[in-house]
């Protein structure tokens, strides 16, 4: 494998994807449309829910986008740890009543071990406790050893976000080796350590939730695939966080640059300089998504990440206005 930048693996990935009959989109807005359930768009499928409900035609019954996220469920622990982040770019591959368990999962190896040569023994996949199908398409027609596979139950391999349509999944994780790992006799995939690190999540989507607990059995069902694209950039480039990713790192530099330190040198130092980095890429694209700081919903949330951002350029010694710079 060899080192592969973050703006040429998104346009190997949607170009795989196109040649295998996908239409590609644009990422569509953050702002989702006629979805209370969401403040942001959070996932590749999100503005898909009525295409995946069967309730509106999609253009093509396979579709590839790159599309821009946000989660901020973890926002306090943003810049405290490099591994999280408000803002990611979800590739996906969809499949609207169309292909499903057989081809995602072929064409996911495909891609992993033969475009981006990935090596195979390096890949680990983990299925939802029941489903013997996913299990045995792996094993039998892709051919993983079982001592690469794992079984796991709901909270881990059954996806949803808020209502709409959701089902069991398969994860691929990357083995980034043992000095990633906590050295613990049981470390495995799943383990909470950095060894093994989830890239992609192939989503059986079959069922319509209503957000709580009830699951109506979707007559056709459908495929649903998220891989943070960043984090594919981690393992192609070599690097154990976001920030150290190309782009990101780019902006991170830049940040240094505005403040006069350097990462790397303190501890209390660093926390600033990534939260700044991570918020300057969610607002930039709220903001040019339409949204505007207020005091509530997805306002509000604008507005939080703008003072953190802009608290902890003071706390870099920063006195002037100095986001738009990094916009
Ligand atoms: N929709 C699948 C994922 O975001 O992981």
């Amino acid at each position: 494998m060899q080192w592969t930048g973050l703006n040429e693996l998104r346009e190997k990935y949607l170009s795989f994807f196109e040649s295998k009959g996908h239409l590609r989109l644009d990422s569509f807005p953050l702002v989702p449309k006629n979805d209370n359930s969401l403040l942001l768009i959070n996932s590749g499928m999100a503005p898909m829910k009525k295409w995946f409900l069967g309730q509106e035609e999609p253009p093509c019954h396979r579709v590839t986008t790159c599309q821009k996220c946000i989660r901020t469920p973890d926002i306090e622990r943003v810049g405290i740890t490099a591994r999280h982040g408000t803002y990611f770019e979800m590739l996906g591959n969809f499949s609207f009543q169309d292909y499903f368990k057989k081809e995602a999962t072929a064409w996911a190896w495909e891609f992993l071990t033969k475009v981006l040569e990935i090596p195979a023994e390096l890949l680990y996949i983990s299925v939802y406790e029941d489903d013997d199908e996913a299990w045995d398409i792996w094993t039998k027609d892709i051919g993983i050893a079982e001592d690469h596979m794992v079984r796991f139950g709901k909270e881990d391999n059954f996806w949803e976000h808020g209502s709409g349509p959701c089902g069991p999944c398969s994860e691929i994780y990357f083995d980034r080796g043992p000095e990633h790992g906590c050295g613990k006799p049981g470390c495995k995939v799943g383990c909470d350590c950095d060894r093994y690190m989830e890239v992609w999540n192939l989503v059986f989507s079959q069922f319509d939730s209503d957000g709580k607990g009830n699951y109506t059995r979707l007559e056709r069902p459908n495929i649903d695939t998220g891989m943070g694209l960043e984090r594919l950039a981690c393992v192609m480039q070599g690097v154990g966080n976001l920030f150290e990713v190309d782009t990101v790192r780019a902006i991170l530099n830049h940040v240094e640059k505005i403040s006069g330190k350097t990462y790397g040198e303190d501890a209390k130092t660093d926390i600033s300089i990534r939260v700044i980095t991570d918020h300057i890429r969610s607002t930039t694209f709220m903001v040019s998504d339409g949204i505007m700081p207020s005091n509530e919903g997805r306002g509000y949330v604008l507005r939080r990440l703008l003072r953190r951002a802009a608290r902890h350029g003071r706390m870099l010694g920063i006195t002037r206005p100095f986001l738009t710079e990094l916009v």
